[in-house]
């Protein structure tokens, strides 16, 4: 049951009861971008998540940067620092469950999340953790597609559009029912740096969309 609280209005007017936010965590390895324009987004009067948590397995990536930068708290959880995977499975649901956070978004996170974080996280069913991805999977997905190598692959087989997509997260990589996709076309001369700045800009206005229609699902016991 999702919690609710109540805002008072004024002295004269009656206190509305509102859904509180959905505390989100997002996982991130890298630059981080996706990360911020989830931050800003969540800063939104309508938004329905609030970024509680940003979790990394680099403690000097540009996304713990970013977290910092807006006062988010962050947690360093990597093979380094819980080197046993049961304590590094452990680790992660402890911080999760501290944070009380209702649902995850992986952002450029490059580690697979353990089975019982799924699990921990698909209360009706379905996973309350999500990616995206910078292809229109099932193409161009699965192990060593991240980052440029992505963006080559659609170049070397002379693709007309590309895209990204959000999916729900299972245990393999980017094997998820998918939610949702963006289609975007690939130009004759595109280099991949081209290409992936054309759908990271892009990444950025789905993702926080989707958390958002997520979010709302959660609220209203949806999801
Ligand atoms: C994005 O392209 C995303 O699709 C993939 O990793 C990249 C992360 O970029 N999963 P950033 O760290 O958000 O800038």
């Amino acid at each position: 049951m999702h919690r609710f609280e109540t805002v008072p209005l004024g002295s004269h007017e009656t206190a509305v009861t509102v859904p509180s936010p959905v505390k989100l965590a997002i996982f991130a390895s890298g630059a981080g971008s996706n990360a911020e324009a989830i931050i800003h987004y969540s800063y939104r009067i309508d938004a329905a998540f609030r970024v509680e948590l940003v979790v990394s397995n680099n403690s000097r990536c540009g996304a713990v940067e970013r977290a910092c930068m807006f006062d988010i708290s962050t947690a360093h959880i990597s093979s380094y620092t819980h080197p046993d995977p049961e304590a590094y499975t452990r680790a992660l649901l402890d911080v999760l469950r501290e944070h009380q956070i209702d649902m995850v978004a992986l952002a450029g996170f490059m580690k697979k999340i353990p089975a019982a974080v799924i699990d921990a996280f698909s209360p009706r069913g379905r996973s309350r953790i999500f990616n995206i991805h910078p292809s229109l999977l099932p193409k161009f997905g699965g192990q060593g597609m991240y980052g440029m190598a992505v963006h080559r692959a659609v170049l070397a087989a002379s693709e007309k559009e590309t895209g990204c997509t959000v999916h729900e997260v299972d245990s393999e990589y980017d094997t998820g029912t998918v939610i949702a996709q963006r289609r975007i076309p690939v130009h004759p001369h595109d280099t991949p740096e081209q290409l992936a700045q054309r759908v990271v800009e892009h990444e950025h206005e789905l993702y926080p969309h989707v958390l958002q229609q997520q979010a709302r699902a959660i609220q209203h016991g949806l999801l």
